[in-house]
């Protein structure tokens, strides 16, 4: 069972939700936006006004260097982040721009297939899930709880290994941690291996460099999104049109849409079922970010009526 879920955190912080806030959430990077402690940490902060659209240039015809920059540049990169360098986010100063620009360039794919709207609904959808994954905000915080991506870089005070000894191919190394760290919270060793075999670290004997290199933690994030694990496919197939639902797909309503990465991602916790709250803050996520990105969201934002993958 465990296996099937990429991100345990997750797993655990909804199994938090479900018994108590109190009891497991230090441990739990991305459960910080229902963390209703977190709130106390800015007791001065005033509301501020919401942006709206944001305008920026775009080389829609490829002449620029980066098909990602073109599309998030610096300056919207810190719209998109509002918070990430603030003193109470502990990955204030690491997710730096630069970083996700030489990240996104080993996956010259990612926000580089299709066409300029595909591309934007691409990236806004990547940069949703992981700020999902990384968030700070809470429902009242500053600028709105969508501000809040990017504040984690690993989770704090894990209460496990996330070492499955049970996985041959990726042995843990004795005295290293497989929990959750950089954009997508990587966990375990049988994630932490193949993603540093396909990136050049050694994922099961310097796990730490994931939250210790920005190029390496957005590169892990990058990875997770561009590799497609039969039966899943990969998120960047699902966004970019080149989804082929199998015969059990078409059963399990498993439609293309921003929904369906939310179940590759962590579908057997918060798909095939309606109001979860962990889905309505990556959906949240997504539509702020195309709307700074302006480029509209698409179909099947939910997953409340797919089935989650099996084993
Ligand atoms: C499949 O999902 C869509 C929404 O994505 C929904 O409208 C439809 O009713 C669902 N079909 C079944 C058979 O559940």
């Amino acid at each position: 069972m465990a296996r099937q879920l990429f991100l345990h955190p997750v797993l655990l912080a909804a199994a938090c939700l479900l018994v108590s806030v109190v009891l497991c959430n230090a441990g739990v990077a991305q459960a910080a936006w229902w963390w209703p402690r977190w709130d106390s940490l800015f007791p001065s902060r005033g509301q501020q006004q919401h942006h709206g659209g944001y305008d920026y240039h775009d080389n829609g015809d490829g002449s620029s260097k980066s098909r990602v920059a073109s599309i998030v540049t610096q300056e919207l990169y810190g719209e998109m982040f509002k918070h990430k360098d603030d003193a109470a986010c502990p990955a204030h100063g690491f997710y730096t721009y630069a970083s996700f620009l030489a990240a996104a360039a080993r996956f010259p794919e990612f926000g580089g297939d299709g066409d300029l709207a595909t591309r934007k609904r691409e990236v806004a959808a990547f940069l949703a899930q992981v700020s999902h994954e990384t968030t700070g905000g809470w429902a009242t915080a500053p600028d709105g709880p969508f501000a809040w991506g990017l504040c984690f870089k690993e989770e704090i005070t894990p209460p496990i290994d996330y070492c499955d000894a049970s996985s041959t191919q990726w042995p843990c190394v004795a005295g290293k941690s497989y929990h959750g760290r950089g954009p997508i919270q990587l966990s375990w060793n049988f994630n932490y291996g193949p993603a540093g075999q396909a990136l050049g670290f050694d994922g099961l004997g310097s796990p730490d460099v994931v939250a210790a290199d920005p190029e390496v933690a957005f590169k892990t994030a990058l990875w997770f999104w561009m590799t497609p694990r039969a039966p899943k496919p990969s998120c960047h197939d699902v966004m970019v049109g080149r989804y082929r639902p199998s015969a059990a797909d078409v059963a399990a309503n498993r439609t293309a849409g921003y929904g369906l990465t939310t179940n590759i991602i962590n579908g057997g916790i918060e798909c095939g079922k309606s109001g979860v709250p962990q889905v309505d803050d990556r959906i949240g996520f997504f539509r702020e970010y195309c709307k700074l990105l302006r480029v509209d969201v698409g179909t099947n934002l939910d997953c409340a009526q797919q089935q989650p993958y099996s084993s």
